[in-house]
């Protein structure tokens, strides 16, 4: 099992899911999973700034998330949420609903179990080597500039440089501080910096490091 933990926009989920083709492993895209728990508490209609309330809506949702890395999918209540869950909606209010400590317990037990019934799988988030699967056979922590990361995401949304900038220190502020498992680089984690590295390059160094250690 590999963990790939990082900020948004680290080349984590591209990184994670060609790495996992290459292995003929499942991938986990937790943060898919944070994104459309996320979706079921916008549709709820209830306070975001309600921990209890946001706690309850997640609680009685069904989430399904395909492990397939050429066909991933996610949905809630059976309802598909792959295009919803990367809107801006969605994207403003993730990483409040993933701050709610019986939210992350109800996730992540889930993640466990899909992670025990998988045999070889990729795990991508933020906490996946520190709390999710501290065992894991290769802990990595993505990074790269806030400017490269930014410039990647814009990218992919057609959104401005700037604002997303903004967005992803918003975000990566919370994340990094918030009280229940925060991202945080595990101790035994290999760092790699994709500010100036291609994807390929990337997943043939992570397949270097595994060689190593099998
Ligand atoms: O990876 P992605 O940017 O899609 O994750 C969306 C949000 O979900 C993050 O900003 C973070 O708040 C939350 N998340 C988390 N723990 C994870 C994965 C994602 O808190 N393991």
């Amino acid at each position: 099992m590999v963990a790939v933990d990082g900020p948004s926009g680290s080349g984590k989920s591209t990184v994670s899911r060609r790495l996992a083709t290459a292995l003929d492993a499942r991938y986990l895209d937790t943060g898919a999973m944070y994104r459309a728990v996320t979706w079921g508490v916008i549709r709820a209609g209830v306070p975001l700034s309600d921990p209890a309330a946001v706690a309850a809506v997640v609680a009685g949702l069904s989430l399904e998330i395909g492990t397939d890395p050429s066909a991933p999918f996610v949905r809630v209540d059976g309802v598909s949420v792959d295009g919803p869950i990367r809107g801006a909606e969605v994207t403003a209010h993730v990483s409040a609903v993933a701050s709610v400590a019986a939210v992350r317990q109800q996730l992540v037990a889930q993640q466990r179990a899909i992670i025990a019934d998988a045999g070889r799988i990729v795990v991508e988030g933020r906490d996946i080597g520190t709390v999710v699967a501290p065992d894991a056979s290769l802990k990595v922590y993505l990074t790269a500039s806030a400017e490269a990361r930014a410039q990647r995401r814009s990218l992919e949304n057609a959104a401005d440089v700037a604002a997303t900038q903004a967005d992803l220190a918003r975000r990566d502020k919370i994340d990094s501080s918030r009280a229940v498992d925060p991202l945080t680089q595990a101790e035994d984690a290999v760092v790699l910096d994709t500010t100036a590295m291609g994807i390929d390059e990337a997943v043939a160094r992570l397949r270097e490091l595994l060689d190593t250690r099998v």
